[in-house]
């Protein structure tokens, strides 16, 4: 394994970077053996089998950023569905400081730009009865990437932040910018009071809220109007005059003129 290590400026957490791997999440699993830091990124140019939510593969072309957060101890969380709401605020915040630009959340864990996916997020948590041992949050944004690129089912759904703003960006400064909004977000879900925070900001800034969605499941879908995230992170659907809390599933948004 070829890897460069970066320290931060600041000195906070180290970063491994790597021109090619599978995965980072699986990286990080691995480094995590061989160091056992409490923190650390792994960031790497391209990935071969980039891991996406649901066994789903995530392509990994050059020019988008990927990276593994890893945090040990994160304590008690009511759910570790926050883990992925909090790296969705973490993401969001990171990329309005970094480029200045206002994206929603679509429920549990992708960063939208004006209803296209610019970021997916996949989070792991090794879990003790309620205590997360340590999560690893993978985050992917299409930043350089050239949408083209993509597979046809995710392009006409997918934008960039070259595509957004119309000049490339420098991967090294937004990774820094967004792991320590991602550090930092995950540091509240330590307290209650953050766990609180982490969930009312998240509904701030959810497009899915107030939404018709169908949420797709592994044997069934269900549609209906997406009403409330409950302190656990679960998505509250009222449909066919029953609510229905969802820990997990794929939603699409129904837009008007599709009803
Ligand atoms: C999704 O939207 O399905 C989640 C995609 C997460 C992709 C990132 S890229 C960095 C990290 N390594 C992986 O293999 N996956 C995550």
């Amino acid at each position: 394994m070829k890897e460069i290590k970066i320290t931060t400026e600041v000195g906070k957490f180290s970063i491994f970077k790597f021109n090619c791997v599978e995965s980072t999440q699986t990286m990080a699993k691995e480094l995590y053996r061989r160091y056992s830091y409490d923190a650390f990124v792994v960031w790497a140019e391209r990935q071969l089998e980039g891991r996406g939510r649901r066994e789903r593969r995530w392509h990994s072309p050059k020019g988008g950023l990927y990276f593994s957060l890893f945090q040990k101890d994160l304590g008690d969380l009511r759910s570790p569905q926050l883990v992925s709401l909090a790296a969705g605020m973490a993401i969001r915040n990171g990329l309005k400081q970094f480029c200045n630009i206002s994206c929603e959340l679509k429920w549990p864990n992708d960063v939208l730009y004006q209803e296209r996916k610019l970021c997916g997020i996949l989070s792991e948590s090794a879990i003790y009865g309620q205590k997360i041992h340590y999560a690893i949050v993978g985050v992917g944004i299409n930043v350089n990437t050239d949408i083209s690129e993509l597979p046809c089912e995710v392009r006409d759904k997918a934008t960039s932040l070259k595509d957004i703003i119309g000049l490339e960006l420098d991967l090294n400064e937004l990774l820094s910018v967004s792991a320590e909004e991602v550090f930092k977000w995950l540091s509240f879900l330590k307290t209650d009071n953050g766990q609180k925070k982490v969930i009312e900001s998240y509904k701030n800034h959810c497009v899915t809220l107030g939404s018709q969605v169908s949420v797709y499941l592994d044997n069934e879908t269900i549609s209906g109007l997406a009403v409330d995230i409950t302190e656990e992170g679960a998505l509250q659907v009222l449909a066919a005059g029953e609510t229905l809390l969802f820990a997990t599933g794929d939603v699409v948004h129904i837009r008007r003129d599709d009803i």
